[in-house]
């Protein structure tokens, strides 16, 4: 074998080599924050499996947006835990609900911020489901119409940008639909396109309080196993008319992030979710990684992978690393 003439360790000598070479890079732009609002005043409760994750009524929340907006992020994704729910989440459609006043507040106090809202009904329906059910399953077709109401409700409230999360089949064709009839032309959709039905989203559902009370999401979440699937829901996803998709979660699924954002044009979104930022954080404080290292490692392979943005718990702490 001959001496190498090609080394590859020249350009990692120095941090100013690196910094030259350095293919993938992250911003305070590119961060989403997810955030979790329930009624009353003064509320902050901590997630106990999510260290740094609280469940904030509309006050708290606009305190928390602030100094969001201060780390330079662009955008948040709100998910509500309404006042009482039931069979069929009525209450995910109410005007004054607590996702509508929040939008409200948030755009009179902070109109630079975008805010985009979750929607879903498992949140707000009593069994926990992502719709509305009948004969024991969850009924696809008479979700479209929950959904978009859902949806005028958070339009009619200021919502910046409609982010339908529950895997029915044709909700994005029927929301973009009752968003154009009421005159909402201009509210994008971001399609949570390729939603797995994943274990990651185990301390989520403490922080929303929306396990289901019976069976799993896996009549309509995808399985785990596949990815040529997931192309196809991206595709029907856009030709239906979502403006952006998303694939969720996202470190074990960069495989779908990258396929995806080398078929589709359009902007690409991914999901860190609780699991995935509860993992590391209890390993982080076991000791046994480094919390910012694993967090900036994490987020910079799901950029590599192909998203444009990332939805994420350390949105505002990774930010204020890059600043
Ligand atoms: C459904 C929804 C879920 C998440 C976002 N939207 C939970 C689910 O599908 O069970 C999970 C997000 C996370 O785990 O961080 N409304």
């Amino acid at each position: 074998m001959e001496f190498p003439s090609k080394r590859m360790r020249r350009l990692r000598r120095t941090p100013v080599f690196r910094a030259m070479v350095r293919e993938t890079a992250l911003a305070p732009d590119d961060f989403i924050l997810p955030l979790f609002v329930r009624p009353g005043e003064g509320v902050k409760r901590a997630v106990t499996s999510m260290p740094g994750v609280c469940q904030m009524s509309v006050d708290t929340l606009v305190e928390e947006c602030r100094l969001a907006v201060n780390d330079g992020i662009p955008a948040v994704l709100l998910f509500g835990i309404p006042a009482f729910k039931d069979a069929l989440g009525s209450s995910a459609w109410d005007e004054n609900g607590i996702v509508p006043q929040a939008i409200r507040a948030l755009k009179s106090e902070l109109p630079g911020l975008a805010v985009i809202t979750d929607v879903c009904m498992c949140e707000y329906t009593d069994h926990g489901h992502c719709g509305a059910i009948k004969e024991g399953e969850v009924d696809n077709d008479a979700t479209l119409e929950l959904l978009a109401r859902e949806s005028l409700a958070h339009a009619r409230a200021g919502a910046d940008i409609i982010a339908p999360s529950d895997m029915m089949d044709f909700r994005v064709g029927y929301i973009r639909r009752a968003l154009d009839g009421a005159g909402f032309t201009q509210v994008p959709i971001l399609s949570y396109a390729a939603k797995f039905a994943s274990g990651f989203y185990g301390p989520f559902r403490d922080a929303a309080e929306s396990p289901p009370k019976f069976g799993d999401r896996r009549s309509y979440q995808m399985d785990p196993a596949n990815r040529r699937e997931a192309m196809t829901e991206i595709a029907l996803d856009i030709e239906e008319g979502a403006d952006m998709v998303m694939v969720k979660p996202a470190l074990p699924y960069l495989d779908i992030i990258s396929e995806a954002r080398r078929r589709f044009d359009v902007p690409l979104a991914a999901y860190q979710v609780s699991g995935e930022y509860a993992m590391i954080q209890a390993a982080a404080r076991n000791g046994r990684l480094d919390l910012e290292t694993v967090m900036m490692e994490s987020l910079i392979s799901i950029k590599r992978a192909g998203a444009d943005m990332i939805i994420t718990y350390f949105a505002r702490s990774a930010a204020r690393i890059r600043k």
